[in-house]
């Protein structure tokens, strides 16, 4: 789909976006007609095993941008800038310009940089931009908005962002109330995380509503399998088939 396209989906239906990481989740998710493929820096996190999403560089997100590209034919990719690759206009071109290279349509900045998104969009990047809960800089996980003042905060940036000319918002973490404000405001998709039903689109990690982490479970997850479960299930048939010998038998061995 084209990034025109995908944008006049707005009041017309829902947008639905995942994360993607590699090649083999892109080729299935793409598959099943998502719209959105998201080389999300949860990466760090979800694959990477880190913390948090300050330790994922540009090397990893060009790696895992051309890996998620070469699995998809019609879903927009859209790749995560990392933190410190967006903090000057010349870094940010250069950098973006990377992603766009290794296969994204898009790339995604977290915040309000106006004289960045300014400089990317008109060098023709299409560029989503990430309001409210914000990873790369939040010193805790929590809802954002809740107060007038940060509410107003979030919605100027969103607000300013769409002027700015980006295609698309990221309501991460915010009332639905917020989120609902914000949608009838601007042009631009918002697509929500913890946001509530009124965004034009939702995603979630795709790591997360698959189930694949037992212990982690934000109340915005809705878990749609239970992967981990699964997994763990085969893995065990496997030793025991190993270990007792029934594994590999006749059909599953070369004469
Ligand atoms: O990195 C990510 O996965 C994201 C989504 C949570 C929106 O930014």
């Amino acid at each position: 789909m084209e990034i025109e396209e995908l944008r006049r989906l707005k009041g017309v239906r829902k947008v639905v976006m995942l994360t993607a990481y590699d090649c083999q989740m892109a080729k299935i998710l793409d598959a099943a007609g998502v719209d959105i493929l998201l080389v999300g820096d949860s990466l760090g996190m979800v694959v990477l095993g880190y913390g948090n999403t300050r330790e994922v560089t540009m090397a990893d997100m060009v790696r895992h941008t051309e890996a998620v590209a070469r699995g998809t034919e019609s879903a927009v990719v859209v790749s995560d800038m990392p933190i410190n690759s967006y903090n000057a206009v010349g870094d940010a071109l250069e950098n973006a310009r990377r992603l766009i290279d290794a296969g994204a349509d898009a790339v995604k900045l977290e915040g309000n940089k106006p004289e960045v998104v300014r400089a990317l969009v008109s060098s023709g990047i299409p560029v989503m931009g990430h309001v409210g809960l914000l990873p790369q800089t939040a010193e805790r996980f929590r809802v954002r908005g809740k107060r007038r003042s940060e509410a107003e905060r979030i919605y100027a940036d969103a607000l300013e962002l769409d002027g700015l000319g980006v295609f698309s918002i990221v309501l991460e973490c915010v009332p639905m109330g917020l989120a609902k404000r914000i949608t009838g405001a601007v042009g631009s998709l918002t697509i929500g995380i913890g946001a509530g039903v009124h965004c034009d689109g939702q995603v979630l990690v795709v790591n997360d509503m698959l189930g694949m982490e037992e212990g982690f479970k934000p109340k915005h997850v809705k878990r749609y399998a239970h992967l981990s479960e699964t997994i763990k299930g085969a893995v065990l048939k496997f030793m025991e088939d190993v270990r007792s010998g029934r594994f590999p038998d006749d059909r599953h061995s070369f004469h």
